[in-house]
């Protein structure tokens, strides 16, 4: 069941939004070879616990951070530690956040210092297809139309949509139905309400789609070792179209 979203309820969503906008942006200015993830956790966290606020990935399903940080051939939930960011990496940074019962979710990806042309091709394409997708995000639309906006503009880019993970619902829950696939045919799936409240987000490989999860039980890599990038915002479906609520 999808559940609807009232005004105030969107309100709320949206406040859980800032908070992980706010430690995004704290985060940003802290990239830069030499820093470890495991500080850019610990920066994250204490953004949000000073916002009244509460990681909304940690201990969920036994995550053990409050960030997601996939650096290069990581595609998602990679865990924070002692590595250290390195000149050319690009790394995404995922955070959740739970406000007065309501969840916020978004990601992105940057470049430590300077990235090839390649990486840099990979994280604007990326960033856009999350963007096609969102402008489908319309009442009357249909979940579909999202996910092939997404797949056909990374494709398009001779990129890999990943099947194995997906966007979702969000609301009193970090995920809800409906899943958000990347990939899917227009015109099929669901039909888009006002008052839904959806996170997309985009993983795309510079080489094939499929990915591996490693030892450490929640790392995805990319099978072929080529390199992955991430994008995702918290988007609500209101009367006058998609409404970002992850805006920065
Ligand atoms: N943005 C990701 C998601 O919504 C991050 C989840 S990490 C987890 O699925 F630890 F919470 F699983
Ligand atoms: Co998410």
């Amino acid at each position: 069941m999808i559940i609807l979203k009232s005004d105030r309820e969107i309100e709320k969503i949206s406040v859980a939004c800032r908070v992980v906008v706010g430690a995004l942006k704290e985060l940003k200015k802290e990239i830069k070879a030499g820093i470890t993830t495991e500080e850019l956790d610990r920066i994250a966290e204490e953004y949000i616990l000073s916002k009244g606020a509460k990681p909304a990935f940690k201990g969920y399903r036994g995550y053990p951070a409050t960030l997601c940080t996939s650096i290069n051939e990581e595609v998602v939930h990679g865990i924070p530690s002692k590595r250290r960011l390195a000149e050319g990496d690009i790394i995404s940074l995922d955070l959740g956040a739970i406000h007065d019962g309501y969840y916020g979710d978004a990601a992105l990806t940057i470049g430590v210092g300077k990235i090839s042309r390649e990486a840099e091709r990979l994280v604007k394409v990326t960033e856009e297809s999350l963007y096609r997708g969102i402008e489908e995000a319309q009442p009357g639309k249909r979940l579909g139309d999202i996910s092939w906006a997404i797949q056909s503009h990374v494709e398009g880019a001779g990129y890999s949509a990943v099947y194995d993970f997906v966007g979702h619902g969000i609301g009193r829950n970090l995920h809800e139905e409906p899943q958000v696939p990347n990939f899917g045919a227009s015109g099929q799936g669901p039909r888009l309400k006002e008052g839904m409240v959806l996170a997309i987000e985009p993983m795309v490989n510079m080489g094939g789609a499929a990915t591996r999860i490693l030892d450490d039980n929640w790392t995805a890599v990319t099978k072929d070792g080529s390199l992955s990038a991430h994008a995702e915002h918290t988007v609500a479906i209101t009367g006058k179209g998609p409404m970002i609520l992850t805006i920065f």
